[in-house]
């Protein structure tokens, strides 16, 4: 044995002068296997005068804490009651060893007395692993940061350590902290909890209090990071001081909690959140209490959810509404009686002892404080010690390999026992009780209210939350204690109308003016609060809108006056066509007939009355066999019509000077039938590009939107309809062209065959309202294009019709005398004459 190992064992033995257990007392029972329990009965303020003084605190010097008595009494309990019944294991009697562990005052002491073993020493070896300490398992201690300084002696042998109100979520690191195990959820579960409640509330703009040490840090960094992915926003966050050990508040203390609480004043924030040990929490309440304070929403971490001490501070109601997270009360039959039974049977006192333990005689002796306890505290948390208890027994009955008789009485090594309590799953008091990957136990959270009122319970449970669902369930009323009696209101911003879009002011989310949706523009929630979408093609909104109506869909209509107009025009031009058409049938072998074309003017007359009938598919809605007629048929008829008026003028002013001038030419065009090879060609090539343009474009019917009413939309056949129609004329305008020029030169002829006139006004009127239609579309889009574009391609047909075949009509039916081959001999002569 080594000088150093030597020193533990001399330091060992002074121990176990020092710390000869009381018999009988509450705090150590003998039995076969003995548990160890840490629980806080005293407390101080942390940070604390013992760690510069070695020695080990003066329990009594420190003010009684009434929740660690109940905890403690809750593990006595579980223990007698395994003790007591036959079914777990039989024939064993659990013990333990008890320490108080003053807060975070009195951590190492304890756990070198459980480490050591039944002679007081720690020997140092290379193995543990057939080592027995004086303890099998170890329950407690309460606070995360105890827990895990004595978590990482404790893993030194692999000693089970089960903690019943650690939160924090380091502890969750099973290579820190390989033994310790808990029974209660971690600190994200808590966060998650106090989120889900804000949600509910509809609180988006909360305060942050922290205390100056880690269990503030951390948790405010769990909030910060679970607030991350929500619209909620922290004001500002603040940490408290950490107040001196004697509790006096100094002036520095003073100032900074001063300047705290003013902002707190200042903030429209009205929900705060406070992360803090209960007993940093004493001066803060004081200062809020010295102002006229209210209205203010008050979120206790789990630390300070159900402290009584806090809770005495009966004006603290006058400050708003508390609501803390907590764990759960799970009544336990017969707890109640036990508790009360021992706390007056009042404990045997004895002299110091090296850990704290064994005195108890300020613990609860006094009437008030039994009362008090008694009174207010419920068993909220004491069911986490028991199920630690539990837990433990389970765990060391299947490793012993008891049967429903007896045990074996084995020598138990902790290293054992933990991963045989690591494997338990069992319902106790209708909870299951199986220790997760990480060691915890997922039980659930309780959301409490405070409350005054005497007769009631001082902290009402509002709502549960379940950690396996991550659910926060069933909020029954809260009574709020503001002016409206309703739950206040946290927000940085009032939430915008549907039709409004947000607009951040400064850094936070949650802060944001409101504007309106531009026109065409809507709001889509879930994709963007930020920004306006545009509309689909064919829709628009007004202003601040959250969605779009279809625009209506303008076409020309049956019942409009200019439509009315037009096919009235078009049935007057159908009309006349047809009588022209009779008229010419009957006189088809009188010369003013031959003259104007012979056969060929069926030929034009016939697409005519085509062309007129195509009328009515300009008007109403335009599908896609009425926009095939109005893109094909009418124009091709068109196109029929011009290249017989071309031919036809070609014919009366060229076919002379054709037949002296290239007579073999001439001879062709007579053989061939000229007039109609040339019309056919023109059909043709019009075909050709038709075909060419149906398949570029479609004609299925497209919507165009109006630049001066952007609620309606234009139905229309063609997407651009100028480029629509410069294609379908360009050949009749090349036609028409053509048609003038050779009226133009045949203007002398004699007055029978001279429709020059006639054919340089049908061409000179196509030809200038194709030109100012193109003009017009060009600047201008709407429905009144789609009437133009069909009434002055009506006029045109009249144009053709009444201007070209009108005279001859007018001739033969009032002139017959004119109509013979004499008469047009006589001028052709006289013609022949004057040229001469
Ligand atoms: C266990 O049994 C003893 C003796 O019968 C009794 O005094 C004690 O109250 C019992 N404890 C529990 C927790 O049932
Ligand atoms: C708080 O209000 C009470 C009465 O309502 C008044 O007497 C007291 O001066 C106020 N205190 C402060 C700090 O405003
Ligand atoms: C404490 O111990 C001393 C001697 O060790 C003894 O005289 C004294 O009576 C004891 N006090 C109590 C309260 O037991
Ligand atoms: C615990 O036991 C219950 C009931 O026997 C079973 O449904 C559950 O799956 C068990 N859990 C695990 C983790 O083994
Ligand atoms: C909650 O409050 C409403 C209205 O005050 C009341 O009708 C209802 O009964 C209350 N519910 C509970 C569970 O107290
Ligand atoms: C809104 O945006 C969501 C997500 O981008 C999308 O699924 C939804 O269809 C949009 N709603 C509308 C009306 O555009």
């Amino acid at each position: 044995m080594g000088a150093q190992a030597r020193a533990v064992c001399s330091l060992f033995f002074l121990l176990r002068v020092l710390a000869k257990p009381a018999e009988d007392s509450d705090f150590s029972l003998a039995g076969d296997y003995l548990l160890g329990g840490l629980f806080t009965l005293h407390a101080n303020v942390k940070g604390i005068i013992h760690l510069n003084l070695l020695q080990v605190p003066k329990c009594k010097e420190y003010e009684t804490k009434a929740l660690g008595y109940t905890f403690m009494q809750a593990m006595r309990f579980a223990v007698q009651e395994i003790n007591n019944r036959s079914s777990l294991l039989p024939g064993v009697r659990l013990g333990y060893e008890m320490v108080d562990v003053c807060y975070t005052s009195n951590n190492v002491q304890p756990v070198l007395f459980f480490l050591a073993g039944e002679d007081y020493l720690l020997p140092i070896q290379e193995d543990y692993s057939h080592y027995v300490p004086r303890v099998v398992a170890v329950i407690g201690p309460d606070h995360s940061e105890s827990a895990m300084t004595m978590a990482n002696f404790l893993s030194l042998i692999l000693l089970p350590q089960i903690t019943y109100s650690a939160f924090s979520s380091k502890l969750r690191n099973k290579q820190s902290f390989p033994s310790l195990l808990r029974t209660v959820p971690g600190a994200i579960h808590q966060i998650e909890a106090m989120v889900q409640l804000m949600l509910h509330f509809r609180w988006n703009w909360i305060v942050v209090l922290v205390s100056s040490d880690d269990y503030g840090r951390d948790n405010s960094h769990l909030l910060s990071s679970r607030l991350a992915g929500c619209d909620i926003c922290i004001a500002f966050q603040e940490s408290l001081p950490t107040p001196q050990p004697d509790q006096e508040v100094t002036p520095q203390e003073r100032e900074r909690l001063k300047a705290i609480v003013d902002k707190l004043q200042q903030s429209s924030a009205r929900v705060v959140v406070l992360f803090s040990p209960d007993l940093a929490l004493r001066n803060f309440f004081h200062e809020v209490l010295r102002r006229n304070f209210s209205g203010v929403v008050w979120i206790a971490s789990e630390s300070w959810a159900a402290d009584l001490v806090l809770h005495s501070l009966t004006e603290l109601r006058h400050t708003g509404t508390f609501l803390g997270i907590t764990t759960q009360s799970v009544p336990m039959p017969g707890f109640s009686e036990f508790r009360a039974r021992h706390a007056q049977a009042r404990p045997r006192t004895s002299n110091g002892s090296a850990t704290c333990n064994q005195e108890c005689d300020t613990c609860l002796d006094t009437p008030q404080s039994l009362n008090t306890l008694l009174r207010y505290s419920s068993q909220r948390g004491a069911y986490n010690v028991y199920a630690a208890v539990y837990a433990i027994a389970r765990g060391l009955h299947s490793l012993l390999g008891c049967s429903q008789t007896g045990c074996p009485k084995k020598v138990v090594y902790p290293w054992q026992l933990l991963q045989e309590i690591k494997k338990v799953n069992f319902t106790l008091l209708g909870h299951r009780i199986h220790f997760d990957q990480y060691g915890d136990l997922p039980l659930p959270l309780e959301v409490v209210q405070w409350q005054w009122d005497l007769s009631q319970n001082p902290f009402e449970s509002i709502a549960t939350y379940y950690p396996m669902q991550r659910q926060l369930e069933c909020v029954r009323n809260v009574s709020w204690h503001t002016a409206s009696g309703s739950a206040p209101v946290s927000m940085c911003s009032k939430n915008c109308l549907p039709g409004q879009k947000k607009k951040a002011i400064g850094v936070h989310s949650c802060c944001f003016e409101c504007l309106d949706c531009l026109p065409g523009t809507f709001l889509n929630k879930t994709a963007d609060e930020f920004d306006c979408q545009p509309c689909p093609g064919n829709e628009w909104s007004h202003k601040g809108e959250a969605a779009c109506f279809k625009r209506r869909p303008v076409f020309l209509e049956w019942h409009e006056a200019p439509t009315i107009a037009v096919v009235l025009l078009a049935a007057l031009g159908f009309l006349s066509t047809l009588a022209t058409l009779v008229i010419f049938w009957r006189h088809f072998q009188t010369p003013m007939v031959r003259s104007a074309g012979g056969a060929m003017c069926f030929l034009m007359l016939g697409p005519l009355l085509v062309a007129y009938l195509m009328v009515p598919t300009y008007i109403g809605l335009p599908t896609v066999s009425t926009c095939f007629c109005r893109q094909t048929f009418f124009t091709l008829c068109f196109t029929v019509c011009i290249s017989c008026i071309t031919v036809r003028s070609f014919q009366i002013v060229c076919v002379f000077k054709l037949a002296s001038h290239l007579p073999r030419a001439y001879g062709y065009w007579v053989r061939y039938h000229g007039p109609y090879v040339f019309v056919a060609i023109m059909t043709t090539l019009k075909v050709a590009i038709l075909s060419g343009r149906l398949l570029i474009t479609t004609s299925s019917p497209t919507t165009l939107t109006d630049p001066d009413d952007p609620k309606v939309m234009i139905l229309s056949c063609n997407p651009n309809y100028l480029q629509g129609l410069l294609v379908n004329t360009s050949l009749d305008l090349l036609l028409s062209v053509a048609g003038f020029s050779f009226a133009y030169m045949g203007k002398e002829l004699p007055t029978n065959y001279n429709e020059a006139k006639f054919i340089t006004f049908c061409m000179t009127f196509y030809f200038s309202s194709s030109v100012s239609l193109c003009t017009f579309m060009s600047v201008y889009k709407g429905v009144l294009v789609t009437i133009l574009d069909l009434l002055v391609t009506v006029l045109n047909l009249m144009g053709i019709s009444l201007g070209y075949f009108g005279p001859k009509c007018y001739m033969i039916l009032f002139f017959p005398e004119r109509n013979t081959q004499a008469y047009f001999s006589s001028m052709i002569q006289g013609y022949t004459m004057r040229r001469d």
